[in-house]
């Protein structure tokens, strides 16, 4: 429908019809206007799948919702490094949306990993905003591709769970802007979600959902976003505020508490009835670009999704340890499958993304006709490992070529709604994994969990593989990874601390009360373990293969470049192992050097490979001015600060066997010099320094060029002299300057620095 006839529709509503439309129906509808032919429209949680629920609501997932297709859960999806794959699943997620006349799925979720302890992690990409911005796009693009909106959330800064509906995250606006924006900014100015969702939290102090700065000047402003936005479930405090603000629909409804204090806010000229006709004008843009397009015939095939479910969970899987070769097993081998994830995989997250799976694919089911006994090992319910359970999986261990453990983290551990409150395993997986590995030196542990862990055991057994929550049919991915029909080619999306006191938010983390600052700022991930040169357990990027990669041949298209320009790098990856695989060339982008603090490097471009024995390609990225900027306060914008930069590419963020050296030259900074400008910085600007030596060369003799060392009366050395030259303002001429450095004369100077 054209924007002019939506308009006239609203202009013939009432105030309270238009009020009325501005929040829910019910938990997941839009409302109808019936006398003007406006459908109610459905949205519905996922985003790995559908949770549609219909006659008894709940959002939190414990009703049961329609049987559905379950893929892996953003924390696997992320690993993958593959849009392509993720678009591909977008794609399906939106038939199936086509198929239940679903006009939204609720997702996909972006928010960063700032600490292993956030409960939603799972739901998440990465610790890396490119990453997770790049993902998300991927998401969107398939799922809008079959005419089914999308609400990227939640918008913004909400990585934790701890009081999610009070606290506030209070940031700079640099930290947002770097950190917790851009997989937001990606989204909407490549790919325009239909719908963006806010998140709970306060920003700085106001509500997302009431945050005009937040949902008007920069979601809308700058970023350029056409959509409209909706609250996450119950997160409106001020509702009047948030119509001013920018906040279309309140989902679910207040049962017409807020819609009649948009009415009386009206009526009593508190609020623009413009912005309400604006926020109706949003919604039903959307709600008719779902109603025009529906094709409730679209078939949904959920064999052939959950076939595609196992495809896309084999691609995700991240190889951590492979000593020896342990990995991949023989099939003629004995195997012993050992713990209840093997056989009960734990595959998705609790809360409002749980879904009602119709079929589940164990990694046992899937290992069936292979040698392979079993052993359940403990009981994840009730998280306890019996010394009958522990002893019947030394046993199996012992009677076996090589025993794999399925572990990780049972429900409880992790959700919606809570966090963490350590970064541990369960005891008693731990107590069976080191059993089973005093067993039988052949120990592998396969993982099944949505954030990082601790592994104690990692010395004592001999390979890892990182299967996170890989969707319902993660076990037949899991049998093909570990029997080498699918070589892994996973990579982290997140770095996995040796412990939990070295993760950058480990002292603020959850806040003091309502208020959580971030005081790690930038810092977050592998941003600040490069920077501290620790030792992590494994780094952001990693992963291993069955064959192995080498990279060859950065090229720089110009070693010199003006912030306006755009620089290629080209790269050479070979396979020279003898199987097929996939690798994930990374670029990361470092200043060497300069004023501003900064992470060491950060991921600015990745490429999945997929290459046959022998084969080699080449692949190249674009580098602009965004890969080496920084936001600004003062200008209030992107800057690229001039400087030597380094290029470096390789598999992981710490194996990167490619450097290339850049000069990047910026526009100059609008710059305003006032008395208190020091010498330092005038001398660093080309246009102030010829003049400031011009002044200082009539000067005549002066105290600020000399040598103090004979007014003093001990020595001073020349590099104290410079230094107290750098470091002093402009107005110290009036003291040291010497018979010409009037007031006049430094105010002139002052004028000629500031071009008047
Ligand atoms: C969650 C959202 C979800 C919504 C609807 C909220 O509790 O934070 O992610 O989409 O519920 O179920």
């Amino acid at each position: 429908m054209e924007m002019k006839e939506i308009r006239a529709l609203i202009a013939q509503m009432t105030l309270e019809e238009k009020a009325g439309l501005c929040s829910g129906d019910d938990f997941w509808h839009t409302k109808a206007v019936e006398r003007l032919g406006v459908p109610r429209t459905m949205v519905s949680d996922g985003p790995h799948g559908l949770r549609k629920q219909d006659q008894r609501v709940d959002h939190l997932g414990v009703n049961d919702s329609i049987k559905a297709v379950c893929y892996p859960a953003a924390c696997a999806a992320a690993a993958s490094f593959d849009p392509d794959m993720i678009a591909a699943m977008g794609e399906a997620i939106g038939e199936s949306c086509q198929h239940e006349g679903l006009s939204v799925v609720l997702g996909p979720a972006v928010n960063i990993k700032r600490s292993p302890l956030c409960g939603r992690n799972f739901e998440y990409y990465s610790e890396d905003p490119y990453l997770a911005g790049e993902m998300a796009c991927a998401m969107i693009h398939g799922v809008q591709s079959k005419n089914v909106g999308t609400s990227i959330k939640h918008f913004a800064a909400n990585s934790q769970e701890h009081r999610r509906m009070s606290s506030s995250s209070d940031a700079d606006e640099r930290t947002l802007r770097e950190i917790y924006f851009p997989a937001f900014e990606m989204a909407v100015k490549r790919e325009q979600p239909w719908t963006v969702m806010c998140s709970y939290n306060k920003i700085n102090g106001v509500y997302a959902s009431q945050n005009r700065w937040l949902l008007t000047d920069v979601l809308r402003g700058e970023w350029g976003f056409n959509g409209y936005v909706m609250s996450d479930w119950g997160a409106v405090s001020d509702r009047v505020a948030g119509v001013a603000a920018g906040l279309d629909l309140e989902m679910p409804s207040s049962n017409g508490v807020n819609d009649r204090k948009i009415v009386a806010a009206v009526r009593e000229g508190r609020l623009d009835e413009k912005l309400v006709d604006l926020a109706c004008e949003r919604i039903l843009n959307i709600v008719f670009r779902f109603a025009e397009n529906a094709r409730p015939d679209t078939p949904w095939d959920k064999e052939a999704q959950h076939a595609q479910a196992a495809d896309i969970a084999a691609e995700c899987m991240v190889l951590l340890k492979n000593e020896g070769g342990i990995l991949p097993l023989n099939r003629a081998d004995a195997v012993a499958f050992i713990g209840e994830f093997a056989e009960k995989p734990r595959f998705q997250g609790g809360g409002s993304s749980h879904i009602n799976c119709f079929r589940i694919t164990g990694a046992l089911e899937a290992a069936k006709g292979l040698n392979v006994t079993y052993a359940r090992g403990y009981d994840a319910a009730r998280d306890e490992a019996t010394d009958d359970m522990i002893e019947e999986a030394v046993r199996a261990a012992k009677a076996a070529k090589v025993a794999v453990v399925f572990a990780g983290l049972p429900d409880s551990y992790e959700s919606e709604g809570y966090d963490r409150q350590h970064m541990r395993m369960p005891e008693c997986q731990n107590r069976l994994i080191a059993a089973v590995a005093a067993a039988n030196p052949n120990t592998v542990v396969v993982l099944h969990n949505g954030s990082p862990v601790e592994m104690p055991w990692i010395g004592q057994v001999r390979g890892v593989l990182e299967a996170y929550l890989g969707g319902q049919a993660v076990g037949m991915a899991t049998v093909r990874v570990l029997y080498g029909d699918v070589n892994p080619s996973g990579h982290l999306a997140e770095t996995f601390p040796v412990k939990l006191s070295d993760n950058p938010s480990f002292l603020y983390y959850g806040g003091e009360g309502d208020r959580t600052e971030y005081r790690e700022g930038v810092f977050v991930g592998y941003r600040y373990y490069d920077k501290k040169d620790m030792d992590v357990l494994f780094p952001f990027g990693y992963g291993l293969s069955y064959t192995s990669f080498a990279y060859s041949d950065l090229r720089l298209s110009a070693d010199a470049m003006r912030d306006t320009d755009t620089v290629t790098a080209t790269v050479t990856v070979r396979n020279t192992g003898s199987r097929f695989g996939k690798t994930v060339a990374q670029l990361y982008v470092g200043a060497l050097g300069g004023d501003w603090i900064r992470p060491v490097r950060e991921l600015k471009g990745f490429r999945k490979v997929a290459l046959q024995p022998g084969e080699s390609r080449q692949i190249t990225f674009t580098l602009d001015k965004r890969c080496f900027a920084v936001w600004n306060e003062q200008i209030h914008d992107w800057y690229a600060p001039s400087g030597q930069y380094e290029i470096a590419v390789g598999d992981s963020s710490r194996d990167l066997p490619l450097r290339a050296a850049l000069t990047l030259t910026a526009g100059r900074l609008p710059r305003k010099y006032t008395m208190d400008s020091i010498f330092i910085d005038l001398m660093a600007d080309p246009k102030a320094k010829p003049i400031v030596e011009e002044f200082m060369s009539k000067a005549g003799p002066n105290e600020i060029e000399n040598d103090h060392s004979d007014a003093a009366g001990e020595a001073i050395s020349e590099e104290m002299n410079i230094a107290m030259f750098n470091y002093m303002p402009l107005r110290a001429l009036l003291s040291f300057g010497g018979d010409q450095s009037t007031a006049d004369a430094v105010d002139a100077l002052l004028r000629r620095l500031n071009g008047e």
